[in-house]
């Protein structure tokens, strides 16, 4: 087998340095040892947005993003959004292999323990304007959630750990749940704990004077599987929020209200809200043409395409394409789907998308599902939320448990002005 390293000429000073390759990666504190002389820092890497830099080891979520492959801890993900349920996927991503009936049994009923709030969450969530964004309201609970468990900043206690984690998981669909709510002004409706992890949810989300609520089964299933096809998805803009700022020994409750605010932005989870946005504004399939070609004329981007990782197809938007006609066939056809199939006909033809690689991604099919089951449109992250929570935790156990991992502190290329001496105001012109 070849040499694993890599030699460096700087030319510079004419020296060669021989640096190790482990994982197809140089570990970027190796160049620290290329230096012009002895009071030099020593080389860095510059590389804004992270376009090519690992930042952890992590053994939950596999992604080939040329060739449209995504597994967690080797599961395909057509075989999971087949076979298995959400809260089963979260036990996997958490405890790295599928559990047995006892174990999903005892998880199940551990997570179905923590779905109610304190009434005083209640109450904090009550203080919204009627129109807040439901994921601001969102974002802002889970932060308020650490100040009900204080003892959730010790971290390092394995049972206390556990036990934010079932919280967590099991108390984001009431969250968010009591946000929809609020915009509506209908009474916050309380578990059912006999109903399942999504059932439960949507119960929450549509009862109204019912005893108790039925969720239609294919709908709940539905939402099952959208559930699973967003529970993680490697070191993403939220993903990284949550290990970034969790590196800081930030109880685990601020780490996530911070990993839901990277996923607000519409560039990211906030991408299919905004996928539906830009259906409407289209309007018709007549305009699609128009719309793709101010799109390649840099007026606007094609929200739900492209993605850093895929190159290809994003998995999950193939899964979500099927999936919609099952909904449909139940809520009836949303006629925004033509809208979207055209534009989706059109861009795979085309130069533009051809050359830069830009498919469908994940958010391009969800919302139009989420809309016919009668989420509002503003609602769609928050949906997203509730899932990539089980996601963003297992992240953040890996990165407290992880011995390799620091505080997290980049390094920054300082282009300011030299120092210089004060000016007084007066002095200043
Ligand atoms: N519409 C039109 N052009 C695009 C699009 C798009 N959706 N996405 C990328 N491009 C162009 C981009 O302008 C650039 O062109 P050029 O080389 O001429 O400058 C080229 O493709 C490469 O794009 P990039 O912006 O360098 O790629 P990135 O990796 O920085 O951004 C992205 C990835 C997902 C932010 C971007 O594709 C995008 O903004 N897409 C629309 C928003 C969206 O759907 N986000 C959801 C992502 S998937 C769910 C999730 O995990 O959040």
């Amino acid at each position: 087998m070849n040499k694993q390293t890599l030699t460096i000429t700087d030319n510079r000073t004419g020296k060669n340095y021989e640096v190790p390759i482990e994982n197809e990666t140089v570990n970027a504190k190796d160049l620290r040892n290329i230096k012009v002389n002895d009071a030099d820092f020593g080389l860095m890497t510059y590389d804004p947005a992270f376009m090519n830099t690992s930042i952890c080891k992590s053994t939950i979520t596999y992604i080939d993003g040329d060739n449209g492959i995504l597994e967690h801890c080797g599961y395909p993900i057509e075989q999971l959004a087949e076979q298995s349920t959400f809260l089963e996927v979260a036990y996997l991503i958490l405890h790295r292999e599928l559990p047995n009936r006892k174990q999903l049994k005892k998880w199940t009923d551990d997570i179905t323990l923590h779905t109610f709030v304190h009434e005083n969450v209640k109450k904090l969530m009550e203080g919204f304007r009627y129109d807040a964004h439901p994921m601001g309201m969102f974002v802002s609970t889970l932060a308020a959630l650490s100040t009900f468990y204080p003892e959730a900043k010790l971290i390092f206690d394995d049972e206390l750990r556990r036990k934010q984690i079932l919280r967590l998981i099991g108390k984001v669909p009431t969250v968010a749940a009591f946000a929809y709510r609020h915009t509506k002004g209908m009474p916050y409706v309380y578990p059912d704990n006999d109903l399942s992890f999504v059932g439960n949810y949507l119960s929450m989300m549509f009862k109204i004077a019912e005893l108790r609520y039925k969720p239609h089964p294919v709908l709940e299933k539905a939402l099952d599987v959208l559930f699973i096809l967003h529970i993680d998805h490697e070191q993403n803009c939220s993903t990284t929020a949550m290990r970034v700022v969790g590196s800081s020994h930030s109880d685990p409750y601020s780490a996530t209200a911070a990993a839901a605010a990277a996923l607000y932005g519409p560039l990211h989870g906030g991408a299919n809200e905004a996928v539906l946005s830009m259906l409407d504004e289209i309007g018709s399939v007549q305009n699609v043409p128009n719309f793709i070609k101010k799109v390649k004329e840099d007026k606007g981007k094609l929200m739900g395409f492209g993605h850093r990782v895929y190159k290809n197809y994003d998995p999950r938007a193939r899964i979500i394409k099927k999936l919609a006609d099952q909904v449909f066939d139940i809520t009836g056809r949303n006629p925004k789907l033509d809208i979207a199939l055209e534009l989706e006909r059109v861009a795979l033809q085309d130069e533009y998308f051809i050359k830069r690689k830009l498919y469908p991604n994940v958010d391009f099919y969800s919302g139009l599902i989420y809309k016919a089951m009668g989420f509002p449109t503003d609602f769609f992250p928050v949906l997203f939320a509730i899932p990539r929570t089980a996601g963003w935790i297992a992240h953040w156990q890996e990165m407290i448990l992880d011995s390799e991992q620091k505080i997290t502190r980049p390094r920054q290329i300082y282009l300011g002005s030299k120092r210089r001496e004060y000016i007084t105001i007066s002095r200043r012109g």
